[in-house]
């Protein structure tokens, strides 16, 4: 039987050299030099033996109160292969992989590194090289998938080459992650300018900075966007990087940038039979006030709604933010080419097209949305 309940493997880091135990807990030391303390009511909860996980599914089918609050040790001792073995005093026995063990170690060293080694978010401005990648490579071989997604995760911004320009061919290759996510505007989107525009993007307009569908609770996390014509003048692509754009007010603007990490917004998109709204400041935070999404269309913001003193404010750090969306040194621009397809992080990397002349000649993109759950699952797999 597996000692983990898991569907991963987890490398051996270090050895253990040995396990100590008292009333509440047992102290592995390992080779390392490593010390790191596990609760006895911790270890009992991670048991993974068969009666405490389902060996399919690889859940926990027990509860916290099946599991005696004073659970006590009857023998901690090192197996031979080197994992750690608890018989308990009511007879339950459960074994620890030692990789498992150390990949979950919760002593300060360890959570210190799990911390550390989190993927950076590589911020970009103007100069950026956009991670490019070719069709056939992403469709075919797994590891350009991944080399891929983790550009996506960690610059929020790719390019892929070599797209047929058929009507759909954006599909299989968000697919390649997984679900396509639907809005009111379809499972893709054609943007062209239309007579009957339900939104600014179908019409031949200026588009400015924006990230899509900021009327929803959930922005959609990734953006493909497919080139099938670019004949028409004009319509060149523009994109900032978001975080980076948070980070220099965060420095230069204090007051803003705590404006606008706290006054919720309301964007609006209203069609004739739908009415989406929803409240939440441009500048989302995590636990460790690191910027974790914005939330922005400038044309389907709402009325500003707060109290009259905080009104001039809230101007003032709007303006400050969309000052910093057109300088110069944050923008990234590049016309987008016919077989050509952008895939960012829609809730981090603002993009933006300029206005263009549909008399001039055709201009045909494809849209479509994907979850960001649906990358990190993708890449997490990839790795295993
Ligand atoms: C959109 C959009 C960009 C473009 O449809 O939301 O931003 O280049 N389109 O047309
Ligand atoms: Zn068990
Ligand atoms: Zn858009």
């Amino acid at each position: 039987m597996s000692a983990i309940a898991d569907f991963s493997t987890y490398k051996v880091i270090s050895p253990i050299r040995s396990a100590l135990e008292d009333d509440t807990q047992v102290t592995v030391l390992w080779l390392d030099g490593r010390t790191s303390p596990y609760h006895l009511l911790w270890l009992r909860d991670n048991c993974p033996c068969s009666r405490c996980v389902y060996s399919v599914t690889r859940e926990q089918v027990v509860e916290i109160l099946d599991i005696p609050e004073d659970i006590q040790a009857a023998r901690v001792t090192l197996t031979d292969d080197g994992n750690l073995d608890i018989l308990w005093q009511d007879g339950h026995a459960s074994t620890y992989d030692a990789g498992w063990l150390r990949a979950h170690a919760y002593d300060e060293e360890s959570l210190a590194e799990r911390e550390r080694l989190k993927p950076k978010k590589r911020l970009w401005g103007s100069s950026l090289a956009v991670p490019a990648f070719h069709y056939t490579d992403v469709m075919a071989d797994d590891a350009a998938l991944l080399a891929w997604l983790l550009a996506v995760r960690d610059t929020g911004l790719s390019l892929i080459h070599g797209v047929p320009t058929e009507s759909g061919a954006l599909v299989p290759v968000a697919k390649r992650i997984s679900f396509i996510r639907e809005s009111n505007f379809g499972t893709l989107f054609d943007v062209q300018s239309k007579v009957d525009a339900d939104s600014n993007a179908y019409t031949a307009f200026n588009l400015p900075l924006h990230t899509d569908l900021p009327t929803r609770e959930l922005q959609p996390g990734l953006q493909f966007l497919h080139c099938l014509v670019n004949d028409a003048r004009g319509g060149s692509s523009t994109f900032v990087d978001g975080f980076k754009l948070a980070e220099v007010l965060r420095e230069e603007d204090p007051q803003s940038f705590e404006i606008l990490t706290t006054l919720p917004i309301e964007f609006r998109n209203r069609g004739r039979s739908s009415d989406y709204r929803y409240q939440a400041p441009i500048i989302a935070l995590g636990e460790n006030q690191e910027v974790t999404e914005i939330r922005m269309a400038n044309f389907l913001r709402g009325p500003f709604s707060t109290l009259p003193a905080t009104m001039p404010l809230l101007y003032r750090a709007y303006r400050r933010f969309i000052t910093l969306t057109r300088d110069v040194r944050f923008r990234y621009r590049q016309r987008l080419e016919a077989g050509q397809l952008w895939c960012f992080d829609n809730r981090r990397a603002l993009h933006a097209r300029d206005e263009f002349d549909p008399a001039s000649g055709a201009r045909h993109f494809q849209g479509c949305y994907v979850d960001r759950d649906e990358l990190h699952s993708r890449i997490r797999v990839l790795q295993r």
